[in-house]
């Protein structure tokens, strides 16, 4: 258990990538608070599961997006476990897209105001325990849209993803003398309530026919394993990285070129061959 000894924040813990990053995290032995901006059950869902898992795990509710509950946040954790070694910034909104031109000015603000400005204030709650200690791991989910645009969610979106690239690099090389780590995960599509709610089934197998080499979407689980070696001492080196887990969507194309591509390439290949 990489993780042992460890204590780790997880924003947005209380279902999707969240809940996968919380349960990977506690699998390797790391205390874990599980975030949420509502109360109910969803947090107290995934802490349960945890501690059945033999995991230890405490639910914290704030809403990112507002300064006075993140320093809560972070003053109730430390207060349960006495330390922040990793924080994952997780926690993120898409709302229903619109064009750049019709696009609500409130809905820039709140888009924004979660996935990058949430993200700030948690970087920033958590910097002064991280920097007493020398050493932390911070760990920013991104998406594939903060490297080229969103399929799903509209400009907002993706300027807020791109803001969190931002952010990542920036803040990795502000703290690289405290031994504090800054990356960012860019998921491609993962199977989520968030997804689920915005996109239809033939909508997501076109897209994965299209654009996904692996041929399918990600699991939450295999977000949480990437999050929980960036969060390891086995990835000390390594800081100011944007790492895609999209199933090679930003680097190839899918299923429906494949065979295409392939033939012509074979046909070229015969072609330039030299007879015997
Ligand atoms: N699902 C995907 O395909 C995908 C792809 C790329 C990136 N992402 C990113 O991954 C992250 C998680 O996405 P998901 O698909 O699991 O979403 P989700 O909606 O299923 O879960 C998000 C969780 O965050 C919580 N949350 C929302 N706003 C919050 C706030 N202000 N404060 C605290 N908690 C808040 C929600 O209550 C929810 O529990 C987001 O940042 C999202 O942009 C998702």
């Amino acid at each position: 258990m990489e993780l042992e000894g460890k204590v780790a924040i997880v924003t947005g813990a209380g279902r999707g990538i969240g809940e996968g990053i919380a349960r990977v995290l506690a699998r390797e032995g790391a205390r874990v608070v599980v975030n949420n901006d509502r109360n109910g059950d969803d947090a107290n869902r995934v802490v349960a599961a945890i501690g059945a898992a033999g995991g230890k795990a405490i639910a914290i509710r704030a809403d990112i997006s507002s300064r006075s509950e993140v320093e809560a946040l972070v003053a109730q954790a430390l207060a349960a476990f006495g330390a922040i070694d990793i924080l994952v910034n997780n926690a993120g909104i898409e709302v229903p897209p619109s064009l750049v031109k019709d696009l609500p000015e409130a809905q820039w603000d709140r888009v924004l105001g979660v996935n990058l400005k949430g993200t700030f204030l948690c970087c920033q709650a958590v910097l002064p325990a991280m920097m007493a200690k020398r050493r932390g791991k911070i760990v920013n989910i991104a998406s594939t849209a903060a490297k080229r645009m969103s399929f799903f969610g509209s400009a907002d979106y993706t300027a807020s993803k791109h803001g969190v690239i931002g952010l990542t690099q920036h803040l990795a090389w502000e703290v690289a003398d405290h031994r504090i780590n800054v990356n960012a995960v860019c998921p491609g599509g993962v199977l989520t309530p968030l997804l689920e709610q915005h996109t239809t089934p033939e909508f997501r197998d076109a897209l994965t026919r299209r654009l996904v080499p692996l041929g399918r979407f990600c699991t939450i689980e295999e977000i949480g394993e990437v999050v929980s070696f960036l969060a390891s001492s086995r990835a000390d080196m390594i800081t100011g990285q944007a790492l895609a887990v999209d199933g090679g969507l930003l680097s190839g194309f899918g299923e429906d070129l494949r065979s295409v591509v392939r033939k012509r390439m074979e046909e070229a290949r015969s072609a330039a061959a030299v007879p015997a």
